[in-house]
């Protein structure tokens, strides 16, 4: 049978770690689907057309240790506006959604675009400033050099593109619930988003 948790929300809003906890809780898979374009961006900076990188992806690319990094989050973010990028990435995660056994994915077009008929949608999001603070100091125990100021430009700069391209713009499902992870500790948050997944699991 399969069940789909879509999680769509900013940049670092908590996604990645509520879909985790959420997969974990319930006994489904998990799919970050940024890793998709955090893996395209990455061979783009290799010198690889984006379209290309996009339709020659393998696991590989995904298992890759570098695609935590500032730079490709950024490169991520700008072959994400091309549609020809998206269509090829598109199919994956359909059946990945649709896979026996429940799935969470999260990203940006998970509730709108790549899932509409998901049975639980959340739209996490947080303060632009609480969201790179966090941003900051996982980058800082990862042990990458940054300063605050920057990655604030960052997230700013990555809401706009991802909120402002034509293709598949980040934006609430209508049918979505909105988890605002401003005020909430992890063990909060992921609480709340467990009872609001668990009243659409009947
Ligand atoms: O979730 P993330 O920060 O790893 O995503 C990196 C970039 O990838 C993000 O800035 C926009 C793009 N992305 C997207 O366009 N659609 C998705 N479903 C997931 C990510």
């Amino acid at each position: 049978m399969a069940f789909t948790i879509a999680i769509d929300g900013p940049a670092a809003a908590g996604k990645g770690t509520i879909s985790k906890a959420l997969a974990e809780h319930f006994g489904f898979a998990h799919l970050d689907t940024g890793l998709l374009y955090r893996a395209v961006g990455r061979r783009t900076l290799d010198g690889t057309p984006a379209h290309d990188a996009a339709l020659a992806l393998t696991a590989q690319d995904l298992e890759a240790g570098d695609l935590r990094t500032p730079e490709v989050a950024q490169a991520a973010s700008k072959v994400a506006v091309i549609p020809e990028v998206r269509a090829a990435l598109l199919d994956f995660q359909r059946a990945f959604a649709r896979r026996d056994g429940g799935a969470v994915l999260d990203g940006r077009d998970i509730g709108t675009v790549i899932c509409p008929e998901a049975e639980a949608k959340l739209f996490v999001i947080a303060s632009a400033e609480v969201r790179a603070k966090r941003r900051f100091e996982e980058l800082r125990s990862a042990g990458i050099e940054t300063e605050y100021d920057a990655v604030l430009r960052d997230v700013h700069d990555r809401d706009a593109r991802d909120m402002g391209r034509a293709d598949s713009p980040l934006r609430p499902a209508e049918d979505a619930e909105e988890l605002d992870t401003s005020e909430l500790d992890i063990g909060e948050a992921v609480a709340r988003a467990v009872a609001m997944v668990s009243k659409k699991i009947v």
